[in-house]
Order: C-alpha cells, then sequence, then structure tokens
C-alpha cells in the first residue's frame, strides 16, 4: 500500500494532495492542517471528484490528529505562512522553522522510515531544519524548488520559441531565491542545444524571469503561486512511490560534492523509492561554479540565522 501524507491543507497542499490523487498511484493521502476542519474540508472537497476524475486514492483530512499519517511512505510539508508582496523568502524564516520543526516531530513519530519532501519556504533553510529535527539520513529529507524553477524556465522558452514545453529539457542549480542559478549550457530542445535556437539576450532574458518568477507570480496573485509547486511537488513523490529514478533538481544535502559541504543546496540527483539515490555531478565551468558558489553564500547566511536562532532556544 502506498501512503502519502501533505502537511499543511493550504494552497500548495491541496494541490498536492488534488494531483497526487489523480495520478492514481497512492491508496491513501491524508492532508493535515492546524487549522479545525480545514483539511477535512479540502480532502472532502478533493474525495468528491473522484468519480468525476476517475480515481481511487482515499483522500482524507485530519485537523492535527498525526496516529491518521501513520506509517505514511512519503510526507510532503507545506505548512507555513507564504510571501506577500514585498516579503522575500527569507522573511518567513523564524516563523515557519517553529512550524517546520514542530510538525516534522510529530511526522516522524508517526513514520520513522517516510522520505521526507519540505516545501515550506525559505525552502533551502526549511529543509535544512526538518533535516536536523527528522535526525534520519538526508537521503530522506530534501526539499522542493528546482522541479518548479525549472518548470517556470521550461515554459518561457517554450513560449519564446513557440515550441512544446515537453520538449525543453533543463536543469537549474542552487538556492531557492534570486541566486538561482539556471544552466544555458545543460539545457536542450529536443536534445539541440537551446543557445542555437534563441538570441544570448532572449535567453538571458529569460533567465533572468525566472529567478524572480516567484515574485512576479506573488505581484499577480498577492500571495504566493500554488498550482505549479503543488504539481512539482506531486511529480517527485511520484518518482520516489513508483520508483522512477528519475533526474529532477532537487534540493539536497551536499557531502563535498561540487566541492560544498553541510549545505541544503540545489542540485540533480536521481530519485527512486530510496529517496536520493545519487547526487549527479556536473562538470561545471568556471563560470557556472562562481554562481553556484554565490548562491552557496547566500543560502549558508540563512541557514546561519536558523543555527543562531537554535542555539539561542
Ligand atoms: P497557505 O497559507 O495557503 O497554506 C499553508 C497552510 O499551512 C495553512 O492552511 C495553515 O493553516 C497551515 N499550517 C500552519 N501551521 C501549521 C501547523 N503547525 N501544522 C499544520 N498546518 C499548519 O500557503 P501556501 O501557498 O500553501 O504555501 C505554503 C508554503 O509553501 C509557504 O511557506 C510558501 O512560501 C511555500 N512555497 C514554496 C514553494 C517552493 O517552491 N518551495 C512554492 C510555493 C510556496
Ligand atoms: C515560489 O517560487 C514563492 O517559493 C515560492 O513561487
Amino acid at each position: 500500500m502506498n501512503k502519502v501524507s501533505v502537511i499543511g491543507a493550504g494552497n500548495v497542499g491541496a494541490t498536492c494532495a488534488d494531483v497526487l490523487a489523480q495520478k492514481g498511484i497512492a491508496n491513501q493521502v491524508i492532508l493535515v492542517d492546524i487549522k479545525e476542519n480545514f483539511a477535512e474540508g479540502k480532502a472532502l472537497d478533493i474525495w468528491q471528484t473522484a468519480p468525476v476524475n476517475m480515481f481511487d486514492t482515499r483522500v482524507i483530512g485530519t485537523t492535527g490528529d498525526y496516529s491518521k499519517t501513520k506509517d505514511s511512505d512519503v510526507v510532503v510539508i507545506t505548512s507555513g505562512l507564504p510571501r506577500k508582496p514585498g516579503m522575500s523568502r527569507d522573511d518567513l524564516i523564524s516563523t515557519n522553522a517553529k512550524i517546520v520543526d514542530s510538525v516534522t516531530k510529530s511526522v516522524i513519530e508517526h513514520s520513522p522510515n517516510a522520505i521526507i519532501i519540505v516545501v515550506s519556504n525559505p525552502l533551502d533553510v526549511m529543509t535544512y531544519c526538518a533535516y536536523l529535527t527528522a535526525n534520519i539520513d538526508s537521503s530522506r529529507v530534501f526539499g522542493m524548488a528546482g522541479v518548479l524553477d525549472t518548470a517556470r524556465y521550461r515554459a518561457f522558452l517554450a513560449e519564446e520559441l513557440n515550441v512544446s514545453p515537453r520538449d525543453i529539457q533543463a536543469v537549474l542549480m542552487g538556492g531557492h531565491g534570486d541566486t538561482m542559478v539556471p544552466l544555458p549550457r545543460y539545457t536542450t530542445v529536443s536534445g539541440i542545444p537551446v543557445t542555437e535556437m534563441i538570441s544570448d539576450e532572449k535567453l538571458t532574458a529569460i533567465v533572468n524571469r525566472t529567478k524572480s518568477g516567484g515574485g512576479e507570480l506573488v505581484n499577480l496573485l498577492g500571495t504566493s503561486a500554488w498550482l505549479a509547486p503543488g504539481a512539482s511537488a506531486a511529480q517527485m513523490v511520484e518518482a520516489i512511490l513508483m520508483d522512477q529514478k528519475r533526474i529532477f533538481p532537487v534540493c539536497a544535502w551536499l557531502n563535498g560534492q561540487y566541492g560544498l559541504k553541510d549545505i541544503y543546496l540545489g542540485v540533480p540527483v536521481k530519485l527512486g523509492r530510496k529517496g536520493i539515490e545519487q547526487i549527479i555531478e556536473l562538470k561545471l565551468n568556471d563560470a557556472e561554479m562562481g554562481l553556484l558558489n554565490a548562491s552557496a553564500t547566500s543560502v549558508r547566511e540563512v541557514m546561519g540565522v536558523l543555527d543562531t536562532m537554535l542555539a539561542s532556544n
């Protein structure tokens, strides 16, 4: 039996649960929220789409009863505040760290063997927070950002080139913030290097739009995006449950890869039933490595804020 729990039944969590149910890959999806009756309502609404969307995944909601999440195979943590216009992801750190810490404790207590995917922002540091609390191997605690950021990059390129988004292959590295590192050298359109199909000027504009892709949505919506984030988290869950060995950019704990150690950062990994089964080390050139190091420095600064917060508690 495949069981997935999604913590936080807000915009991203409910979307993730809905997409998971429609994929038909889990027997049960449990939605948990702290707001009284909220997860129950969202779960009931999703469950009532089953006869229309033709799935049989049982979707169940609960207000904080973690016994219902018992023995989950995968847990997606989306609980926490989203960004409002004018806020950076890092502004959310102290509130969301308390939330991520407390929900991770409850998750691990009831599902000690689960794989945990963190979505809450600031993403790289909340993933670090969940890792510290869960105290399990880092192959089982990682964050969703790269799948979303790469999807934005691929969508912008597909629009500009007037081709199917399915044919854009790309990888993006670094932290989930303005220092993220899209990699044009590793971007192809059905195997054709993207640089042969687009001018440098247009490509640079797309890279820059990707870096501020989350902020663009916050300005349009008044809160952060949820459809693409929820679908991106669900795609990672699918790769795990189905043991697909897919290569995705994932926020992973580095232990010397890329010359970086003791840091959560977006890198390409192989995802399968055991979680992160391999971290793939690309042969980055000096310029790309410089951008990755700059991104790592900015993530480390925010990790330091969390370390200081934890030390003073
Ligand atoms: P939302 O406000 O719609 O939902 C968050 C939910 O978490 C709320 O329903 C709230 O009641 C719940 N919650 C708060 N404390 C809780 C607790 N202790 N236990 C259980 N539930 C709790 O927010 P939204 O839009 O769903 O975003 C969720 C998080 O995901 C935010 O931190 C946001 O910044 C982040 N995010 C990350 C992305 C990424 O690429 N990694 C993309 C989009 C959003
Ligand atoms: C996003 O990238 C804000 O992290 C959120 O949409």
